[in-house]
Formats: C-alpha cells, sequence, structure tokens
C-alpha cells in the first residue's frame, strides 16, 4: 500500500509571519503587531511588520507552489485584515487580497486550505480582554461565517484554530507570544472554554453559511510519545513489547507537570469525546460547571484532526522518560529529531479520537544561507523529511487514515519570538531584498511529490 492517489501534498505559511503590510490598506492592529513594537520581546528587535512581504509578492509565491508541484497551500486569514476591529465594519480591500490568493490557486488546480486564527487576535478585541472574554468568541463565530459565506464554493477545506496550545499556553500562560499575559491556571482554563466555545460554534455557523460541504478541522499540538529499548540511542531502536506501547500512550495523554498546555488531550478530549480531562483542579471545576448546550458546542463534529508534529519524547516499558544521550541529534533551534513521533503519533490520535488525520505542520529549522554557487544546500532539512516521512508511510501502510502531509513552511518566515533567526522554508527568503531562492529539499520534496511519495523508499 501507498499513499492514497488524492492524497494533499502541502506546505503552510501564516499571515502574521509572511505577509508584512501590517498597517496597509485599512487592516487593523493585531496583538502580534503591539508585542512585536514593544521593546524587549522579539529577537533582535525584529517585528512581522514586513516579514517576507506576502502581502504585495504573493504572486511570486504561488508560481513557486506550481513549480513545486503542491497540489494543496495551507494560509491563514489576517482577521483584522478583513475585519479591523475583530466585528462589524469589513474591510473590503482586506477581502480582495485573498480573494486574489484564492482565485490564483483555484486557477492553478492547486486546493486552498484556510486556516481561520493563527495567532493574530485583532488588538480592539484584546483590549476587551481578548480570549479572557466570551464575547471574542462570538466575534469569532461572526467572523468564521462571513470568511465560510464570501469564499463559498471557492474555499472547502478549513481549520479553526491552530495550535490553541501554544497561542493559549505562550500568550495567555508564559507570557513569552502575544498577548504576553501570565495568567492563573484556573484563568487559563477560561480561556481555553472561550477558545473551544469559538471553535465548535464556528464550524455549525460555517455549515450553515456554506451553500456546499466544507470539511472542518483545527491543528492540534502537544506531548508525544514513543517506545524505545533500553536507553534513547541515536537510532532511537524501538520496542515493540505491547505493553511499552500502552505505557507510551498512557504517557502521551498524561499531563505534563510543568508544562501542561502542551497536550493534546485537553484539546482533543473536549472537542471530540466531549469533557475535559480530570487530571486538574481547574477543569474539574469547569467540567462541574458546563451545560448541556455548552457541551453540544464543544462537541460539534468536525471532519478530520490536523497533526502538528516536530519532535517527541522516547519512553521507557513503564513509561518513563528516557533520556537522550549526549549529541543526540537536534535541529538549528535545538529541537530534538524524533522521527518516531510521526508514526506514533498518527496512531495514538486516531486509537483515542477515531478521526481521519492531516499532518499540517512538519519540518525543522536549518541555519540555512545562499552558497557561493548561489544555491541553498540543506542536506540536514532533506534528512530530516526523509526520516519522518518513512514513518508517515508507516502509519498509511497500516491503514490509520492519513489524508495529507503539509510541509512547515513554505517559505522562510516571521517565527514569532524568535524573529528571523529561524528558517522553516523549503524557499529561502533574503530579507533586504525579498529575493526567494528554492532550497534542495524544496527541488526534494517536488521529486517526493511527483512519485506520491514513493522517492524516499525506492
Ligand atoms: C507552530 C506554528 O503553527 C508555526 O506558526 C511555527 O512557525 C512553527 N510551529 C514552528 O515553530
Amino acid at each position: 500500500m501507498t499513499f492514497q492517489s488524492d492524497f494533499l501534498w502541502g506546505a503552510g505559511s501564516a499571515a502574521y509571519q509572511v505577509e508584512g503590510a501590517w498597517n496597509e490598506d485599512g487592516k487593523g492592529a493585531s496583538i502580534w503587531d503591539a508585542f512585536s513594537h514593544s521593546p524587549g520581546h522579539i529577537r533582535n528587535g525584529e517585528t512581522g511588520d514586513t516579514a517576507a512581504d506576502a502581502y504585495h509578492l504573493f504572486e511570486a509565491d504561488l508560481t513557486i507552489i506550481k513549480e513545486l508541484g503542491l497540489n494543496t497551500y495551507r494560509f491563514s486569514i489576517s482577521w483584522p485584515r478583513v475585519l479591523p476591529t475583530g466585528r462589524g465594519l469589513v474591510n473590503e480591500k482586506g477581502l480582495a487580497y485573498y480573494d486574489g490568493i484564492v482565485n490564483r490557486l483555484l486557477a492553478l488546480g492547486v486546493t486552498p486550505f484556510v486556516t481561520l486564527y493563527h495567532w493574530d487576535l485583532p488588538l480592539a478585541l484584546e483590549e476587551e480582554g481578548g480570549w479572557e472574554n466570551r464575547k471574542t468568541a462570538e466575534a469569532f463565530i461572526e467572523y468564521a461565517s462571513l470568511i465560510a459565506q464570501h469564499f463559498d464554493g471557492r474555499v472547502k477545506r478549513y481549520i479553526t484554530f491552530n495550535e490553541p496550545q501554544c497561542f493559549l499556553g505562550l500568550g495567555y500562560g508564559s507570557g513569552i507570544h502575544a498577548p504576553g499575559k501570565k495568567l492563573s491556571e484556573q484563568e487559563l482554563v477560561q480561556c481555553i472554554h472561550h477558545v473551544l466555545l469559538a471553535h465548535g460554534g464556528a464550524i455549525a455557523a460555517m455549515r450553515a453559511a456554506s451553500a456546499s460541504p466544507l470539511e472542518i478541522g483545527l491543528a492540534s499540538t502537544g506531548k508525544l510519545c514513543y517506545p524505545v529499548l533500553g536507553g534513547a540511542t541515536a537510532r532511537n531502536l524501538e520496542y515493540d513489547g505491547r505493553s511499552a506501547q500502552q505505557a507510551s500512550y498512557d504517557a502521551t495523554f498524561a499531563p505534563e507537570e510543568n508544562d501542561w498546555t502542551f497536550s493534546h488531550t485537553w484539546l482533543l478530549d473536549a472537542t471530540i469525546l466531549g469533557r475535559y480531562p480530570e487530571s486538574f483542579a481547574a477543569f474539574r471545576l469547569l467540567n462541574d460547571t458546563l451545560t448541556e448546550s455548552e457541551l453540544r458546542i464543544l462537541r460539534e463534529p468536525m471532519d478530520f484532526i490536523g497533526l502538528n508534529v516536530y519532535n517527541g519524547i522516547p519512553v521507557d516499558a513503564k513509561g518513563n522518560k528516557v533520556n537522550k544521550p549526549p549529541g543526540f541529534p537536534r535541529t538549528a533551534l535545538k529541537w530534538p529529531v524524533t522521527p518516531e513521533c510521526m508514526y506514533y503519533g498518527l496512531r495514538f490520535l486516531y486509537q483515542r479520537y477515531g478521526l481521519p488525520l492531516i499532518i499540517t505542520e512538519n519540518g525543522q529549522s536549518c541555519n540555512d544561507r545562499i552558497f557561493l554557487d548561489g544555491g541553498v544546500h540543506d542536506a540536514d532539512r532533506i534528512d530530516f523529511l526523509a526520516r519522518y516521512l518513512q514513518q508517515l508511510r508507516r502509519a498509511a501502510d497500516e491503514g490509520i487514515p492519513v489524508n495529507g502531509y503539509f510541509h512547515w513552511s513554505l517559505t522562510d518566515n516571521f517565527e514569532w519570538n524568535c524573529g528571523y533567526d529561524e528558517r522553516f522554508g523549503l524557499v529561502y527568503v533574503d530579507y533586504a531584498t525579498q529575493i526567494r531562492i528554492i532550497k534542495d529539499s524544496g527541488y526534494w520534496y517536488r521529486d517526493i511529490i511527483k512519485n506520491n511519495g514513493n522517492a524516499h523508499n525506492g
């Protein structure tokens, strides 16, 4: 068996990370504009004011998409570009920008895959409390149905929220992302609840606003564990015993003491199984207060789970973390290279939730640069992708319904609090000139797509 013939092969981006034009053509400010403009938040004092200038250069990027043979492109809509104060008055020029992207993609035969919320909350809504305020959920539902109606018949696949674990955990918990708040566990749980009501409410409103059927999901990230025998060697020999697999499944969904927000469990248990995990007092309290109508909204059926997967944690047969030996392979961001989490992540999420899956992000940051010959030679990214795609194929071969793979990212871009130092793209961006150069990995990925994922296995 191999990947299905209509497998989605794509790459992704997010509005704030690539668009720039932060205050052009009627766009409202977002929390990321405010956060990056206030000193001390972003490495080197960088901002997304210009980023990869995709607001002006999107045609060039779409041409590259075609050249690489992607059959889908994931991008996000900037909420404040379309609704400058978050609700009410629509900015027609903002909508026109996304019309341009969608129409061009369709003309090229590339499926648009739209994320509604990739972290750039309208600042006007943050000034009313942001996700602490339940009214933000109502505004999101209004925004989501506007988009579904406007793109009816043209956009059929949506992600409501990208990584609630990160924009809530980092934005409202540790404060290292916008809007930079450090809320208590109890307050954070309220924000989570508002986001999930927004998610469920938006799905229902979007289906009602669109005459054509939609496929809607969300993009989740969090702890993934995988079993290893003895110690985690550079090769990460897997331990195949049943108990070890059960132990890694249990460890995957168990709360992490010091990093509880980085977990698939609360997000997917609540939206798919219809309950928050009982592992924290704050969630127990919330479960006690849920009304029938809230439960219905949380559980609004979605069509797929988007999985953003970068690395995982090796565990032993008892589910205890196994230390990685010194010199373990790592990316430029020092994230460990652990391809097994791709296979086990898909397997465990399917086992627990039973929904089709799409890899909505996977990739690595490299210290890319232009070589003397003018090329960008990123052998380490190619090796990373080959390893993770092998594990993806292993899952597909076992019959796990995984319907697509999006490389993160299409072009280099603004990596949040790390600024421009971190490069994730298949396409290099020289920020001084905005010239794009397809990296070796871009060409490699093009060949993988051409063979529907077969090249790396011979
Ligand atoms: C998660 C986020 O969705 C994306 O915005 C970010 O750039 C990548 N992962 C890499 O950190």
